[in-house]
C-alpha cells in the first residue's frame, strides 16, 4: 500500500498520535504479537481521547480530513426529510441518528420537518465519540437552538424502538476483518491479515484464518473464485450492527447511506487490493499505519451482506438505490427550485452541492442507499424509481 508525500501536523497532535501508537503497540505486545485488523482500526478510530473519532482531529469538512454529504449544506437533509416523514408517518414520530458526527445533519433535518408540520417526538444521537457529543450538541445550540429540547443522546442502543433510525456514512466507519485468499505456496489458504510490531513500526503479518473470518472467506472463496494473493475485507461489525436492529425494532425502518456495492461488485475480480481507504487532509491513499489517531479509516460496504444480515434477523428489504436515485425521488430539483436562480449568492452553492449529491462522477452512483425494516406496509417513495433491490 502506498501513500503520497503528505503534510504533518502539530507538535501536539504529533504526541497523540504517538501516546495511541504506544497503547497499540502494547495490546499487540500483550496479545502475542498479532491483533487483527479489525482490532487496530478500532484503536486507531476509537480509542478514547486519542482515536480519530474520540479525539480532537477536525475531521469533517473543508477544515478537516473528508466532506460528507450533510456538510455540503442544508439541501442534503432537506431532500431528506421528504423519507423521513413518510417513515414516520408510517411507524411513529421518532428519530434516532446513529454516527451523526458535527450534528450538521441532524440540525438542517429537524430544521425542514419543522417548516413540513412533521416534527418527530424525540431526535435521539447515537455516536461512539464523546468528543463528537458536545461537537453535536453545539452545532443544534447554533443551528437550531428552539429545537435542542427535542434531542437527546443515547449511550447504547435501545431496547426497542418504533420510527426511523438515520446513519449517513455510519457503516463504512465500522472496523472491518482484514481476509487473504491465496499464497504462492497454497493457492487455496485462507489468511486473515492482521498487524503485528516490526523494526519500531506496524507490520501487515498473515496468519492462517479461524473461526467466523474463515467461515465467511470460505463462503466467498466459494461464490467468487478470487485470483491468487487476493486481499479484501469482511465487514462482520457492519452486519452485525445491521442485525441487533431486528430484535429492536417494532415498527419502523433503517435509512442507511454510504459508499458501496453489491457482494459481486465488492468481490470483483479485479479489486484485488479491497476498498480500504484512508483520509487525512484532503489526501486519500492506502496506508492505515501512517499518523493513527490523525486521519480516517474506512472500508466500502458490501450491502448484500448488510441485507443478508437484516433478513436473517427479520427485517425486510424496503429499498436500495443509489444516491443520485434516491434524492431524485424524493424532491432535491424541487427544493433547489425554492432559491430564485437570479439570487446568485444562495443558488450557486447549492446548485454546486446538488451536482456534488447527484452526479455519477461525484457521489451519485458510488453511494448508495438502503431501507431495511419491520411492520412498514407501503412502499417508500424515496425508491419509487431506480431500485436496485436485484442487482443484491
Ligand atoms: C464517517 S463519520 C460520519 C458522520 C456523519 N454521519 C456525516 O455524515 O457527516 C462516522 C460516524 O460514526 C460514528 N460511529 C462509528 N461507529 C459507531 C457505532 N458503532 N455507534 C455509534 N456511532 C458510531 C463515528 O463516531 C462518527 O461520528
Amino acid at each position: 500500500m502506498t501513500r503520497p508525500a503528505l503534510p504533518l501536523p502539530g507538535d501536539d497532535a504529533q504526541r497523540a498520535s504517538a501516546a495511541l501508537v504506544a497503547r497499540i503497540r502494547d495490546e499487540i505486545a500483550r496479545a502475542g504479537g498479532w491483533i487483527g485488523f479489525d482490532r487496530f482500526m478500532e484503536l486507531a478510530l476509537y480509542t478514547p481521547g486519542l482515536g480519530y473519532y474520540s479525539g480532537g482531529a477536525h475531521k469533517f469538512g473543508a477544515a478537516g480530513d473528508f466532506v460528507t454529504a450533510p456538510e455540503l449544506g442544508p439541501i442534503f437533509a432537506q431532500t431528506l426529510a421528504a423519507q423521513a416523514r413518510q417513515i414516520m408517518a408510517l411507524s411513529a414520530p421518532r428519530i434516532i441518528e446513529v454516527g451523526a458526527g458535527s450534528g450538521r445533519l441532524a440540525a438542517d433535518l429537524l430544521l425542514e420537518l419543522e417548516l413540513r408540520g412533521s416534527l418527530p417526538d424525540s431526535y435521539r444521537i447515537l455516536d461512539l465519540s464523546g468528543e463528537l457529543r458536545e461537537r453535536q450538541r453545539a452545532t443544534l445550540a447554533t443551528r437550531a437552538p428552539h429545537l435542542l429540547p427535542r434531542v437527546d443522546w443515547l449511550d447504547r442502543l435501545p431496547e426497542r424502538f418504533d420510527g426511523l433510525v438515520l446513519a449517513n456514512e455510519l457503516l463504512d466507519a465500522m472496523p472491518v476483518h482484514l481476509a487473504r485468499w491465496g499464497t504462492e505456496e497454497a493457492p487455496g489458504a485462507i489468511l486473515e491479515r492482521g498487524v503485528a510490531w516490526r523494526d519500531d513500526a506496524f507490520a501487515w503479518d498473515d496468519r492462517p484464518a479461524q473461526g467466523r473470518v474463515l467461515e465467511h472467506a470460505q463462503e466467498i472463496a466459494a461464490e467468487h473464485r478470487p485470483p491468487a494473493a487476493y486481499v479484501s475485507e469482511l465487514g462482520l461489525a457492519a452486519a452485525d450492527w445491521t442485525a441487533a436492529w431486528g430484535n429492536i425494532l417494532g415498527c419502523g425502518a433503517l435509512l442507511l447511506i454510504d459508499y458501496g456495492f453489491p457482494r459481486h461488485e465488492f468481490y470483483h475480480p479485479q479489486r484485488s487490493g479491497g476498498t480500504l481507504m484512508c483520509h487525512y487532509r484532503h489526501h486519500a491513499h492506502g496506508d492505515p499505519f501512517f499518523l493513527p489517531g490523525l486521519q480516517d479509516i474506512t472500508a466500502h460496504v458490501n450491502f448484500t451482506a448488510i441485507v443478508a444480515a437484516g433478513h436473517a434477523a427479520g427485517l425486510d428489504l424496503l429499498g436500495y438505490t443509489t444516491q443520485a436515485a434516491f434524492l431524485l425521488n424524493s424532491g432535491i430539483t424541487d427544493i433547489l427550485a425554492r432559491t430564485p436562480y437570479e439570487n446568485h449568492a444562495r443558488y450557486l452553492p447549492q446548485a454546486q452541492a446538488v451536482q456534488k449529491l447527484v452526479s455519477p462522477a461525484e457521489m451519485g452512483e458510488l453511494f448508495k442507499v438502503m431501507a431495511l425494516g419491520k411492520g412498514i406496509g407501503q412502499a417508500l417513495a424515496g425508491f419509487a424509481a431506480g431500485d436496485r433491490s436485484a442487482s443484491l
